[in-house]
């Protein structure tokens, strides 16, 4: 039987392609497993390693996963199949800011890990397609360490820290939701049912 998780992180290393370290992604496995959730949205399917890795630790869920990048989705869609995955994925080939405005299904569970400079504007939709005790992953929302620096970034990086800066603030400063950081890269947001959680 192949081995579909060693693959995608050989063909990751191969081609430069950019998936979830050993430590998000371990973290990505222990949440899924616990929480079992039923309907996934992935924002950044690349080549479906932590597709993957979500549908395997929750067996009865289904994914919607999205991805600008037709090569990758390519191989996603390969490795979904050889996984034995298929019949459980939507793969959606879009930008992922036009998606998030036409879908209309509730998700229970996000992987968010796509276009990082647009998480604050997707912020809101993400709520509003999640159901009420909704978990949002969110992958590298320390960016190179250079969110949480506290200096004032240099250009080739200004708008993805400053917009990942806003999402934080945004976050953390909503009364409906808890979250928590984990080392530099992961944030875990918990939707709560009472106000003032
Ligand atoms: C870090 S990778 C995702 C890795 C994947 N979650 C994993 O760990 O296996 C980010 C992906 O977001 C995709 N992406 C970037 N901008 C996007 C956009 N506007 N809409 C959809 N996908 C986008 C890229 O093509 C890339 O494959």
């Amino acid at each position: 039987m192949r081995d579909v998780i060693a693959e995608q992180k050989a063909l990751a290393l191969e081609k430069f392609i950019p998936i979830m370290d050993d430590e998000g992604s371990a973290l990505l496995v222990e949440t899924v497993r616990n929480e079992q959730p039923e309907k996934i949205l992935e924002i950044g399917t690349a080549i479906g390693y932590s597709g993957t890795l979500m549908l395997t630790a929750s067996p009865k869920a289904t994914l919607v996963t999205v991805d600008i990048d037709e090569e990758r989705l390519s191989y996603a869609e390969e490795f979904f199949e050889a996984a034995g995955l298929s019949k459980r994925v939507r793969i959606i080939k879009e930008d992922a800011c036009y998606l998030l405005t036409l879908l209309e299904e509730k998700f229970d569970f996000v992987l968010l890990d796509g276009p990082k400079a647009h998480y604050s504007s997707m912020l809101d939709y993400l709520l509003k397609l999640t159901t009420e005790d909704a978990t949002i992953f969110v992958d590298d929302v320390g960016y190179l360490g250079l969110v949480d620096n506290g200096e004032y970034p240099k250009h080739k990086h200004r708008t993805i820290v400053t917009n990942m800066r806003k999402f934080i603030e945004r976050v953390e400063s909503d009364a409906t939701l808890v979250s928590e950081r984990y080392g530099q890269g992961v944030m875990i947001i918990k939707k709560c049912k009472n106000p003032n959680c």
